[in-house]
């Protein structure tokens, strides 16, 4: 089992924001970092020491990539399973290849979960209008569709109100692949990041609340203001879910908490999360140092919150007002290198602490 010293390099797989600051933590453990994407002057690429723009099917920049780093670690988990395939018996890459055949697919991810006891809205395989008929019926309405491939932040999904929209619905996402998912009437959002090293010890954040805004993530409030019945609940699904990805890395779980207090599981992301950001701050170890720990084959850092904390992200024009923010000594500003803003673009992030003992007011 490879384990890194200070000095050698770390490559990772994707280019965005969270690998920009994985490549930070990973600069402040004193490892290299190589990143491996399709954008010049990526977000991640401004802050690492290496570069390779490619297609992840390009077979001798993967091979050139991986004599030119210590491990493989990715902050995107929609990377092709064959790039994997082709790195894995060069390089060693947490988390590998099983984790993510299992959450780039929204059946298997959702069908692993319940086979380790763990619940989650009732959900049929779709792949025909006939299927998607049988599965309204099955499942009745409000329910949503949502391809099982390649979403994220509502895309790639609709919902399914009556059975008069069936036809529509199945249209819309242009008769791909799907499933269809019961509504749950959720009283809050919530999400746990959880990491697990090589000799499979875990380690997990406090739980979360996620608040949405046009189906991207707004605000998150750590922690979650929960019953600690169902703070515990959460944190062991959480614990059984990355035990049981058998992952050397991070996994973020998505669940949504009932008004009775019940857990459902929504949907899980091998890497850091949008919802840990606030770790940076308010933890000893945040999320993209223990993402790098692990990836590095190091033991874990201790993920105790020492403040409660709010993050707000700043979607498209909401980072134009970074010198308002900075106005405000209390707010930890944190901006991606993006030149381009666009709707809906996550452009940086902004967290306050509040202590201990204090809700953090949204
Ligand atoms: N079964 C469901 N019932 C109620 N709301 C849902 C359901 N599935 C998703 N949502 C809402 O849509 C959001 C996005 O769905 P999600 O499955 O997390 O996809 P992604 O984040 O990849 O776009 C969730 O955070 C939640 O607010
Ligand atoms: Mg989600």
């Amino acid at each position: 089992m490879t384990t890194l010293a200070p000095g050698q390099t770390i490559g990772i797989l994707g280019d965005g924001q969270l690998g920009r600051m994985m490549a930070i933590a990973a600069a402040e453990l004193g490892f290299k970092t190589h990143i491996f994407g399709q954008e010049k002057n990526s977000p991640a690429a401004q802050v690492a020491n290496a570069n390779t723009i490619a297609d992840y099917t390009d077979k001798v920049a993967l091979r050139k990539f991986a004599s030119s780093v210590d491990v493989v670690t990715l902050e995107f988990e929609n990377i092709p399973t064959d790039t994997l395939n082709f790195l894995s018996p060069l390089i060693p890459v947490r988390p590998g290849r099983k984790v993510l055949e299992i959450t780039q697919d929204r059946h298997l991810e959702k069908s692993f979960v319940n086979s380790l006891g763990v619940p989650t809205a009732p959900f049929a395989n779709v792949e025909s209008l006939e299927e998607l008929r049988q599965a309204v019926e099955r499942i009745g309405t409000p329910a949503i569709l949502k391809t099982r491939r390649d979403g994220y932040d509502g895309k790639g999904q609709v919902k399914i109100n009556s059975a008069t929209e069936i036809d529509k619905a199945w249209e819309t996402l242009g008769g791909k692949a799907s499933i269809l998912e019961g509504f749950v009437p959720f009283e809050l959002e919530i999400s746990i990041v959880a990491a697990r090293d090589i000799h499979g010890n875990v380690a997990t954040y406090c739980p979360v609340e996620n608040r949405h805004k046009n189906h991207i993530l707004d605000v998150t409030i750590a922690p979650a203001n929960i019953l600690s019945t169902v703070s515990e609940h959460a944190t062991e699904l959480a614990t059984k879910i990355v035990q049981n990805l058998d992952l050397v890395g991070l996994v973020a779980v998505e669940m949504f908490v009932a008004r009775d207090g019940d857990v459902l599981v929504n949907e899980l992301a091998p890497r850091p999360h949008n919802s840990g950001h606030w770790t940076i701050e308010a933890c000893t170890t945040s999320q993209f140092r223990q993402s790098i720990r692990a990836a590095a084959g190091l033991s874990l850092g201790d993920p105790t919150a020492h403040s409660n904390a709010l993050m707000r992200n700043l979607i498209g024009d909401d980072a134009d007002h970074w010198n308002d923010i900075l106005q405000h000594p209390e707010m930890s500003l944190h901006l991606y290198g993006k030149t381009e803003s666009r709707p809906g673009r996550k452009m940086g992030h902004v967290t306050r602490l509040f202590p201990l003992n204090v809700p953090p007011k949204v």
